[in-house]
């Protein structure tokens, strides 16, 4: 991500308002999202469960989607801020959060080679990590790699520095399941509750609107959700 304004051009009316997978990210966050919430790359709509939140924070590097913000199921119970910056840049205060958010967010650190990008998640995870207090819990959701999507990400690199040149597009670099929670264990994570959730409805591409063939939908759509704890 290197062009802050990129994602001021999204449209937010291509995201759907109830489709079942943010429906399921609401129920099965319930439990898991509490206290000092900090949301990164938070977007403009907000799925999981709020309810017992006391503070809110969300970043995200475009104030479209900031001016936007809207909250699936109802706004939290407490304050509300948001800022405007790169959660690669900002300085996050040590041990501050019971509750770190990345819904979407780790596939946009694409950099021109896998292992840059990777290597930007896994500080951006340790990052994370020590802005949480103890027993604190980080709640990742990704769109998870699947085995058909290798060649794309074998071409990832000469991909990326065409887009990014002559197209302005910055590519999303997905990441499997696997390489997910090695990241986490790198960036000093403990225990991990996972659940992959395949996505079977129409999801358009907020700058293109293009969506996949359904024949696809069923083989590449699937959703990756981390609870990932500090350790004590
Ligand atoms: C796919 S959207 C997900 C938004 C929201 N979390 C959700 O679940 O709907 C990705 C978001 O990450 C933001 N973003 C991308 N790179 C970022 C960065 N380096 N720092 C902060 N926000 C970023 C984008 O502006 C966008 O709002």
């Amino acid at each position: 991500m290197s062009d802050p304004t990129y994602f001021d051009g999204w449209s937010t009316d291509l995201y759907g308002e109830d489709l079942l997978f943010q429906r399921t990210i609401h129920r099965l966050t319930g439990g898991v999202v509490r206290g000092a919430v900090l949301d990164l790359g938070c977007g403009s709509r907000v799925h999981y469960d709020v309810s017992r939140a006391e503070r809110w924070l969300g970043l995200d590097v475009s104030q479209a989607m900031l001016d936007d913000l809207r909250f699936f199921g109802g706004p939290p119970p407490c304050r509300v801020a948001t800022q405007r910056v790169s959660c690669l840049d900002v300085e996050l205060p040590a041990a501050s959060f019971d509750t770190v958010c990345a819904i979407f967010l780790l596939h946009h650190l694409g950099q021109d080679s896998t292992r840059r990008s990777r290597a930007r998640v896994v500080a951006l995870l340790a990052k994370a990590r020590r802005s949480l207090r103890p027993d604190g819990k980080l709640l990742v959701a990704e769109n998870a790699a699947r085995a058909l999507e290798w060649p794309y990400h074998l071409a990832y690199a000469p991909l990326y520095r065409w887009f990014h040149r002559h197209r302005a597009v910055e590519l999303p670099h997905f990441w499997t399941r696997k390489q997910l929670l090695a990241m986490a264990r790198e960036a000093g994570f403990g225990e991990a509750v996972l659940a992959e959730i395949p996505i079977r409805e129409r999801i358009a591409n907020p700058m293109t609107g293009i969506a996949l063939p359904p024949v696809l939908i069923d083989r590449l759509q699937r959703m990756t959700l981390l609870v990932l704890d500090k350790p004590a």
